[in-house]
C-alpha cells in the first residue's frame, strides 16, 4: 500500500481508478505494412506490459484489457489458433515480470470453450499472482457482456431453484455478483483504439456509468504518453451520474 500511495503523487486528481481498454486494430496495423494479421497481434502484446507499467503512477488501480471476444471465433482458423497459441506464449513469457512488478492478474470471460493447457495457464498465473495489489489486470478472453449476463443469471437461477435465493430480494446488487467481475469495481473510463466507436459486447453491465474514449490510433501505436493524456482527459470531465450540479 504505502508503495501504491508515494507512487500515484503524479496522478491526476479525480482520475480513473479502474480504465478498460478494448485493444483493436492489430489487423489493420499489420496489413498496412503488407504483414499477415498475426505480425499486428503479436505487435500488440508487446504494447500491454507498457500500458500496465504505467498504471501505478496515473493512479489507475484496476486494467482490464478486452484480448478475445466471443465472437471472434468467427475468424479464419489459422487467425483463431495464432491467437491462442500468442496468448500461451504470452502467459508462460510474462509470468515472472508480472510476478516481479507486484500485478495481480484476473481472466474473465468462458474458460469452457478454450483448451485445456491454455486455462491450466490462466488458473496458474492466477494463483500466483493472487498476493499482489500494485495493479489488479484483468484479460478478458471469451469474454462477450452478453455470453457474461446469461451465464450469471443461469447461477442465480440456480440459487433461487436451490432456495439459496428469494426472487424478490434480486436487485441491482445481486445480480453483479454473478458476473465475472464480480471482485472489481465499475469501469470508470473505456477506451477503444482504432477508430470505431462502439463497444462490440464490452463489459455491458458494468460500463452503465462509464467515460468513452475512441480514438483513431491503432493498438500497437497505442503508447503511454498517449495512456496519459485521456486519464488526464478524464478528470476534467464533469461527471454527473444523473444528478445535477451544486
Ligand atoms: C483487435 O484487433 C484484436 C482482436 C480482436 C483479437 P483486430 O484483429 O480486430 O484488428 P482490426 O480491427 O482487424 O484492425
Ligand atoms: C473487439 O474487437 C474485441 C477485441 C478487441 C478483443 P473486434 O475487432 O472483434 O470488434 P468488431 O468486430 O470491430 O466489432
Ligand atoms: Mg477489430
Amino acid at each position: 500500500m504505502t508503495t501504491s500511495d508515494s507512487e500515484s503523487s503524479a496522478a491526476p486528481e479525480n482520475g480513473p481508478k479502474h480504465v478498460a481498454i478494448i485493444m483493436d486494430g492489430n489487423g489493420r496495423w499489420a496489413q498496412s505494412r503488407g504483414r499477415p494479421r498475426l505480425f499486428g497481434h503479436h505487435a500488440g502484446a508487446k504494447r500491454v506490459r507498457q500500458i500496465v507499467e504505467a498504471c501505478p503512477d496515473l493512479g489507475v488501480k484496476y486494467l482490464t484489457i478486452f484480448a478475445f471476444s466471443t465472437e471472434n471465433w468467427k475468424r479464419t482458423q489459422v487467425e483463431v489458433a495464432g491467437l491462442m497459441s500468442l496468448f500461451r506464449r504470452y502467459i508462460a513469457k510474462e509470468a515472472r515480470a508480472l510476478k516481479a512488478e507486484g500485478v495481480r492478474v484476473r481472466f474473465i470471460g468462458d474458460r469452457v470453450r478454450l483448451d485445456k493447457k491454455l486455462v491450466a495457464l490462466m488458473d496458474e498465473l492466477e494463483v500466483e499472482t493472487s498476493e499482489n495489489e500494485r495493479v489488479h489486470l484483468t484479460i478478458a478472453l471469451n469474454y462477450g457482456g452478453r455470453d457474461e449476463v446469461a451465464r450469471a443469471t443461469k447461477r442465480l437461477a440456480q440459487d433461487v431453484a436451490a432456495g439459496k435465493l428469494d426472487p424478490g430480494e434480486v436487485d441491482e446488487e445481486t445480480l453483479p455478483r454473478y458476473l465475472d467481475t464480480y471482485v472489481l469495481p465499475d469501469p470508470d473510463l473505456v477506451i477503444r483504439t482504432s477508430g470505431e466507436a462502439r463497444i462490440s459486447n464490452f463489459l455491458l453491465w458494468q460500463s452503465a456509468y462509464a467515460e468513452y474514449e475512441f480514438i483513431d490510433t491503432l493498438w500497437p501505436d497505442f503508447s503511454p504518453e498517449i495512456y496519459a493524456g485521456l486519464v488526464e482527459g478524464f478528470g476534467k470531465r464533469d461527471r454527473r451520474l444523473g444528478g445535477v450540479k451544486a
